[in-house]
């Protein structure tokens, strides 16, 4: 195979990438532009000569098919252990282990198992069934909203996937926001690119890493226990443990996982998606006129304002994507907020349609990594846009649109806040389907 040398070193696209993976609000507040370059670049670009990025849509799923060489495993080079001492590097063990029980840290065989096990908790039915809740808690969240003329609509897609997972999982509302807490200082020190991590941000880790093992070990037990409590998400969870298809600590690593994966991109989905429909206004009409549209809205504003923007994997040998060989134990980047936008792909990408025919989006991820908890997040995206258009047909943003400021994280993609005028509310739609 004729193998195409590695793209141009672009000092000037280099530094915009810098920028944004630093969260520089300059380029975070709109990464569009800057992904169209990176994508004209090749289909491969050498950020920094070395960290190959990939940000058109057939590359990003030819990579995300191929997993037995594009694994999901963070390592723990990053923390770079041999300037740590003893005690320090102790700890970072102890993170290590833990991540290694969740699975979108796990590959091959183990990652397929322990997922099948989890994939129980959300069969179809299931999720389905839990629609009727779903529609009152947002009908009653919007009921308190309903009390201002101006609120943030951000309060609420806070709230939304927040009363959702603690019905789901059986949970107290403020045990999650404890538990989120603890979930980003974890996250902390998943760095997406270079940087040493501070010893201060390890030990923090370390320390939500024990409070969040504990919090589940507790939490098993209680629903173990205690019929009352138990939900039937959490019987199947304690069913495979009991079935021996998860272990103990396996069954721990699959709860602090699915608690805090549930909670931000949900929360960035309903505010992107109604910002994106507000500042299009024909579309918001299109769904006014006919919200029985929300399902495949959803996909649309999931495509063109993806929560969750990009993604790692490491090479465990040397792999070639549209001709380009990436060496072995290679950090690639993937662009799912790109691969969404690429004109090879969608038509007309930078527009928002919701009639659009080709709505395959890759904004819960791809292959076999691919979101499993994708349904429930787009049961909870349906009803509430369905609702909102329902209820509050002349809804507008209460402010200057270009005022508005987007969180400077390069990954997880969202709004600060989002004030909204509710104008006339035609009243609770509990009833409706
Ligand atoms: C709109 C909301 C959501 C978005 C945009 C989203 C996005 C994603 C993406 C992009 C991935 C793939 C990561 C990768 O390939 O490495 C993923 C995986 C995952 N998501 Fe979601 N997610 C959402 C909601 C949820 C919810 C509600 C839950 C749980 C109840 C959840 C649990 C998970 C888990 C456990 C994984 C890892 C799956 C695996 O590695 O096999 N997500 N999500």
């Amino acid at each position: 195979m004729i193998c195409a040398a590695k793209t141009v070193i672009d000092n000037d696209l280099d530094q915009s990438i810098t920028k944004f993976l630093a969260g520089d609000s300059a380029v975070t507040q709109d990464p569009y532009p800057l992904y169209k370059r990176i994508r004209d670049a090749g289909p491969v670009y050498w950020y920094r000569d070395s960290i190959p990025i990939i940000a058109r849509f057939a590359d990003a799923t030819a990579l995300f098919k191929d997993s037995a060489r594009f694994l999901t495993y963070r390592g723990k080079e990053r923390f770079a252990p041999e300037r740590l001492s003893d005690e320090d590097r102790a700890r970072v063990d102890e993170i290590v282990a833990f991540e290694a029980l969740q699975m979108n840290e796990m590959n091959g065989d183990g990652h397929r198992r322990v997922r099948a096990a989890a994939q129980r908790a959300f069969l179809p039915p299931r999720i389905n069934q839990f629609e009727a809740q779903v529609r009152g808690i947002v009908n009653d969240l919007l009921d308190e909203m309903a009390e201002n003329d101006i609120s943030d609509f951000m309060k609420f897609a806070y709230r939304l996937p927040l009363s959702v997972v603690s019905v789901f999982m059986g949970m107290p509302k403020a045990d999650i926001d404890t538990l989120k807490e603890l979930g980003d200082d974890i996250a902390a020190i998943k760095p997406f690119v270079g940087g040493e991590l501070s010893v201060e941000k390890i030990r923090k880790a370390h320390l939500s890493v024990q409070r969040t093992q504990s919090y589940v070990r507790e939490m098993v037990a209680r629903h173990r226990s205690d019929a009352a409590v138990r939900t039937e998400f959490m019987e199947a969870l304690l069913d495979a443990q009991s079935g021996d298809k998860l272990s103990q600590d396996e069954l721990g690593g699959t709860i602090s996982i699915l608690i805090y994966a549930s909670h931000e991109s949900s929360t960035n989905m309903l505010g992107n998606g109604l910002h994106s429909l507000l500042t299009n206004r024909d579309q918001w009409e299109r769904l006014v006129a006919d919200p029985s549209l929300s399902d495949r809205a959803v996909a649309e504003l999931l495509r063109y304002n993806a929560p969750v923007q990009m993604m790692t994997r490491r090479t465990c040998e040397t792999a070639t994507l549209s001709g380009v060989d990436i060496p072995e134990q290679t950090r690639v980047l993937i662009l799912y907020g790109s691969a969404n936008h690429d004109e090879r792909e969608f038509a007309d990408p930078d527009s928002l349609d919701l009639m659009r025919t080709k709505a395959n989006h890759i904004s819960f991820g791809y292959g076999v990594h691919v979101c499993i908890g994708s349904a429930l997040a787009r049961l909870e995206g349906r009803v509430a846009f369905e609702t909102l258009t329902r209820r509050f047909p002349d809804m507008e943003i209460a402010a200057n649109p270009g005022d508005l400021t987007w969180n400077a994280h390069p990954v997880f993609r969202g709004l600060k806040s989002l004030p909204v005028r509710l104008g006339r509310d035609r009243g609770r739609t509990d009833m409706v389907r």
